[in-house]
């Protein structure tokens, strides 16, 4: 597990080679492992391939074509859309992608009170923690994954498309690795780390 760790790499190349059902299960079956605040496991995994996955793409760049034209949800991230475009490709390439939603998640941009707002979180951090096991899962079968957020610039769309309850969180692309990237630089220990005792 910790080779799996100090291996995993955000992977946007990928090769043809399909992933197996029985991988992909195992890797679900990791995400449906971690821990969840009071256990309410609020995430659904939405496993996108084949057509459904041309459906997807089309929704996320029809998406980011309404960012572009100026009725954009996040106007003040149109230096990442260049970024979101490449996305787009990578998750193109990809054999599979999953969508996780959380389905206790409220609109977009609701307004909440703290206890709200703190259930949100305590959901959101359960989510997170089923994808990293996702991802850790996948590096072990040598499978490459992404973690992906630019799913926000297509936000209504790729919701629209998915026609279900809660929120979307992420996207996570799979696929055998067509590059096989160095680690990318990390913060010193010293500088995120205060020890007290
Ligand atoms: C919450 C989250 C969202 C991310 N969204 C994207 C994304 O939309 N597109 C992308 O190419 N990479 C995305 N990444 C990957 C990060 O860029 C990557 O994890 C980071 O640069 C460190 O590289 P590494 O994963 O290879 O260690 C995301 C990562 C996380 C954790």
């Amino acid at each position: 597990m910790i080779d799996a760790i100090y291996d995993r790499r955000s992977i946007r190349k990928f090769s043809t080679t399909p992933i197996s059902e029985k991988d992909l299960t195992d890797i679900i079956q990791s995400g449906i492992k971690a821990p969840s605040s009071k256990n309410r496991q609020p995430w659904k995994y939405i496993v996108v391939q084949g057509r459904a996955k041309e459906e997807m793409l089309k929704a996320f760049r029809q998406g980011i074509a309404r960012e572009e034209r100026g009725d954009a949800l996040l106007p003040e991230s149109r230096q990442h859309i260049a970024g979101a475009k490449y996305t787009v490709e990578i998750m193109e390439e990809a054999p599979v992608s999953i969508l996780v939603v959380n389905t206790l998640g409220k609109e977009l941009l609701s307004q909440l009170t703290p206890e709200e707002r703190i259930y949100d979180i305590c959901n959101i951090q359960s989510i997170s923690a089923s994808i990293q096991n996702m991802l850790l899962a996948a590096t072990e079968k040598g499978i490459g994954s992404l973690w992906i957020c630019d799913i926000y610039f297509a936000y209504e769309e790729l919701c629209q498309w998915l026609n279900c309850h809660g929120q979307l969180i992420a996207a996570v692309a799979l696929g055998y690795p067509k590059e096989f990237p160095k680690e990318r630089p990390r913060r010193k220990m010293e500088d995120v780390v205060e020890w007290r005792s």
